[in-house]
């Protein structure tokens, strides 16, 4: 059901210093910081050969990392995101077998321009599940 590993999401609590880390010391394709209002992040995606890193940073009052980064003051990983064919399939598949779809389970646009959903980390091993329809 689930696919290709889309990316992994780290918080970070200065996203220009962690933008210059990854292109200057790590050698990466860093991209230009985007604002994603209706997530409460701005985020920075590099682009690897097999896959992306998304560098969260929080946007507004209400962000869901403000906390995240309460608790881990130097950053840390934040959530991975799968790619799923049919996100409302996979949606009604999950919440038949008993686990968690946060945010009422209607899927919001993500940083692609394409839904997403989050699966609650309780039911995943501690670990929040991104889903992004490819
Ligand atoms: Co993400």
């Amino acid at each position: 059901m689930i696919g290709r590993l889309n990316h992994v999401a780290i918080a970070v609590p200065d996203l220009e210093a962690a933008a210059a880390r990854y292109r200057d010391t790590l050698g990466a394709t860093v991209g230009a910081a985007q604002d994603e209002p209706e997530h409460g992040v701005t985020v920075i995606f590099i682009d690897l050969p097999n896959t992306k890193i998304e560098l969260l940073y929080p946007l507004g009052e209400n962000s869901p990392i403000t906390g995240f980064l309460a608790k881990n003051p130097s950053g840390g990983i934040h959530h991975i995101c799968y790619e799923v064919e049919d996100i409302l399939a996979v949606r009604d598949r999950l919440i038949a077998g008993g686990a968690r779809v946060l945010g009422g389970a209607e899927p919001k646009i993500g940083a692609h321009g394409k839904p997403v959903l989050f699966l609650h980390p309780k039911d995943f091993n501690g670990c929040l599940i991104e889903l992004e329809q490819a």
